[in-house]
């Protein structure tokens, strides 16, 4: 009874109520934060797994941070001298980097405790002692819920590769050519082999975890709680790393494209059956192996991938955001028929869901099996629509990318001043998100995230896209009926 009283008022995807709960009682509940702590000796690809993690997270709603230890102590130390600092007999070195583990669960609770629902804590713990001690004050302390997710690798190839991909050009390594940080990065994980101790079911058996064998070979799941951790293992067990590209493109320009209009299933202009051709050729060019091909139902997409030999599969999820009762009209007639839909959706396109229509909101949800089905798969194409590919480049693209200086306006992230927030970014970003008609966005995974190419295949095509503009409810003159769509010449924009 004497536990004190706090005042959750967080925004999570289940509930937007104000609630009173204990601190105590707070593990009780499904919705309670989470934080997901990363196991695993150096290289095994921890860093990788928080920030795709994240990232996905992020995407379907749950506002999610990766707290990297790294950081913490680069951030405490001088420059970075050699694998010495890692000797479990250094114990100088031991209790700084004992207080960087402190410091960095301190941030998690307090991001968790100004609406944060998962806090990732990237770090190797890798001993009982930190596991107890991260236990003590994440669901001891502050009565949050606690997942652990190791990663297990002998695979000396994978690990080299991991040491050579992202290690050796590491801040640590600024000074070091690759071959003495490599020898040093080697020597540090023998440092660390000395205490490491994997999650033991026996020895833990309080504890909730996933172990991921070999990037995936062999997964256990011990004692997970709830639909986040279930959600959260299912995520994992999915991804893989593999080399590929996915190439995303909107369908060619359609008749209705032409004519202003939103959603139908109108064929494709004259222009873009020539972009089909193209986009055949520049396929055929690439000898993509194991090519396949995703688009949606409609027959604009369909029609866009007729030539090209490849396994073809219709997704309707990959359909066009369903405008509801404004399917058909132009942004024009939508302006002059229902102005308070029109200015509301200016005013939170996210959010905003079309009369008998969707939200990009919904749309983010039902791409959900997509981005699944495509973390499984090799080189795939996905022809698809404006909205809908909005919504998966922000699954792929790290959002400082998109939004350069913009900074981060949730409470915790204004008074620290410190990161993006990807609640923003959904919101206000992803639905201005400039995919042109006639382009291939090229995405190739490196290092912790995705390269993006835009190929603008040189075909005249219309101008689809529909600026923020200052005040919701305006319309551009290009938008006008006497102008219809402006019409805009390929390599108008650039192409990278
Ligand atoms: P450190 O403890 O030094 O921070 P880390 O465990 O965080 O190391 P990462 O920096 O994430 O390691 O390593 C990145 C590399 O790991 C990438 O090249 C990625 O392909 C690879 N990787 C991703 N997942 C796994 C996995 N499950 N097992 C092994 N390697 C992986
Ligand atoms: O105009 C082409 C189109 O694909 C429409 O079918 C769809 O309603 C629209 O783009 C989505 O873009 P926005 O959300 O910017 O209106």
């Amino acid at each position: 009874d004497k536990m004190p009283v706090i005042q959750m008022q967080r925004r999570n995807s289940q509930f937007q109520r104000k609630v009173s709960i204990r601190i105590g009682e707070r593990a009780n509940y499904v919705n309670s934060p989470h934080v997901i702590a990363m196991v695993g000796l150096p290289a095994r690809g921890k860093t990788y797994i928080s920030k795709k993690l994240s990232r996905y997270l992020n995407w379907i709603g749950i506002n999610t941070k990766v707290f990297n230890l790294g950081e913490y102590r680069r951030h405490a130390t001088t420059a970075y001298k050699s694998h010495e600092f890692f000797r479990p007999d250094n114990r100088e070195a031991m209790a700084i980097r004992t207080q960087c583990a402190i410091d960095a669960l301190h941030d998690v609770c307090a991001w968790l405790e100004n609406g944060g629902e998962v806090a990732v804590f990237d770090a190797t713990n890798s001993t009982w002692d930190r596991r107890r001690m991260i236990k003590e004050i994440v669901v001891n302390k502050m009565g949050f819920k606690l997942f652990f997710v190791e990663s297990v690798c002998d695979d000396p190839q994978i690990i080299e590769q991991n040491i050579m991909e992202v290690k050796v050009n590491s801040p640590d390594y600024k000074n070091m050519n690759t071959e003495m940080a490599l020898k040093d990065f080697l020597q540090r994980i023998e440092h660390y082999e000395e205490k490491y101790m994997a999650l033991d079911e026996k020895e833990e058996s309080d504890l909730s975890f996933m172990k991921i064998y070999n990037t995936g070979e062999k997964v256990v799941v011990h004692k997970h709680e709830g639909h986040i951790q279930s959600r959260i293992v299912y995520y994992l067990m999915n991804i893989h790393i593999t080399p590929r590209t996915i190439y995303l493109t909107r369908h060619g320009e359609s008749d209705m494209n032409v004519e202003g209009r939103i959603g139908g299933d109108s064929d494709l202009s004259y222009r873009g059956k020539l972009y089909a051709t193209a986009l055949a050729n520049y396929i055929h060019q690439q000898d993509i192996p194991g090519l396949r091909v995703w688009t949606s139902w409609l027959k604009r997409t369909i029609q866009t991938v007729a030539t090209i030999p490849a396994p073809q599969e219709r997704w309707k999820a990959l359909n066009e955001i369903d405008a509801g009762i404004c399917e058909e009209m132009s942004y024009e007639e939508i302006a002059e028929k229902y102005p308070e839909d029109f200015t509301a959706r200016d005013q939170s396109k996210f959010t905003y869901r079309y009369p008998r229509g969707e939200s990009y909101e919904d749309l983010v949800a039902r791409l959900e099996p997509v981005i699944m089905e495509l973390e499984r798969q090799g080189n795939v194409l996905v022809v698809s629509h404006q909205a809908v590919i909005r919504c998966l480049l922000a699954y792929f693209l790290d959002k400082s990318a998109v939004l350069k200086q913009t900074r981060c306006s949730c409470s915790y992230c204004c008074e620290h001043s410190t990161t993006l927030c990807c609640k923003d970014f959904m919101r206000n970003e992803l639905p201005y998100l400039y995919v042109p008609l006639h382009t291939i966005i090229k995405l190739t995974p490196v290092a912790y995230g995705c390269k993006m190419e835009h190929i603008k295949l040189p075909i005249d095509c219309v101008d689809t896209h529909r600026p923020k503009p200052k005040i919701p409810g305006t319309l551009e003159d290009k938008f006008k009926r006497e102008k219809s769509a402006a019409i805009v010449t390929a390599n108008h924009h650039d192409s990278s």
